[in-house]
């Protein structure tokens, strides 16, 4: 807002409320400024408390297998299923099945849709609406398989396998073009090289997004997607815009 709008609303407000109403006006913006910093940090302290404690993110399950994400990024996932009604998950990083189980309930719910979930080692977990494939997320034989079995459809994709900054990359340039616009690829555990936590552990999920988005305009972090504050992929909640 410009001064000298902010002079005239001042002086309507004086005019309308007299001088006890202009004081508490402009208490209360300046309390709004206030609390939006306090939840910058507060938000970043919570993270990582949250982070380090042994049975928060390490103790979720659904339905008794173990999914390695936050209860509130789960719930992100089911409003982005709902709003963006994707055929297919593309998901790298199996480990243990939850995050795959998690999705089938949520497409069994709505009668549709498969997942299709990359991991190096084999998992237990199995579900009719799960396909798993073994081997690299980013090996080209594993990518042309993804693509046949996602094509034509709309995709959602979740990349949670190797963190390191020259795999996600990989991945996310191979995985791309199978988001439809106004749909989402997710790159999970930005967090991590101190965003705010894990500060030791080197280029990750946020330097890759970071590179991949310097060179293009079809897909932006989108902010709305952390309205719930804390979430383990800060600015890795990519929307396919163009
Ligand atoms: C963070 S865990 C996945 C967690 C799972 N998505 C969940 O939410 O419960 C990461 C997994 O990536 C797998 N992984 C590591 N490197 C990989 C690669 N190059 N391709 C595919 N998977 C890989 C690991 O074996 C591990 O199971």
């Amino acid at each position: 807002m410009s001064s000298s709008s902010i002079m005239s609303r001042s002086r309507r407000i004086l005019k309308e409320k007299g001088i006890r109403g202009l004081l508490v006006k402009m208490w209360l913006r300046a309390d709004r400024a206030r609390l939006k910093l306090l939840e910058r940090y507060y938000t970043a302290q919570f993270h990582k408390i949250y982070y380090n404690k042994p049975d928060t993110v390490q103790g979720v399950h659904w339905f008794g297998t173990k999914v390695q994400k936050l209860p509130s990024d789960l719930w992100m996932y089911q409003e982005i299923i709902h709003e963006t009604n994707p055929d297919v998950i593309v998901e790298t990083g199996t480990a243990d099945g939850g995050s795959a189980m998690f999705f089938a309930s949520l497409f069994d719910l709505r009668k549709r849709g498969e997942i299709v979930t990359i991991d190096i080692l084999p998992c237990k977990a199995s579900h009719p609406r799960v396909t798993k494939l073994i081997g690299s997320s980013t090996d080209p034989s594993i990518v042309e398989k993804v693509k046949k079995m996602a094509d034509g459809k709309k995709a959602l994709v979740i990349l949670d396998s190797d963190h390191g900054m020259a795999h996600v990359l990989k991945e996310m340039e191979s995985y791309a073009a199978l988001v439809p616009i106004g749909g989402y690829m997710v790159v999970e555990d930005t967090n991590i090289n101190g965003h705010p936590v894990d500060p030791l552990f080197g280029p990750g999920p946020m330097e890759a997004v970071r590179e991949f988005l310097k060179g293009r305009n079809d897909f932006v972090a989108d902010l709305r997607r952390e309205r719930l504050l804390l979430t383990m992929h800060p600015g890795g909640w990519l929307k396919r815009v163009r």
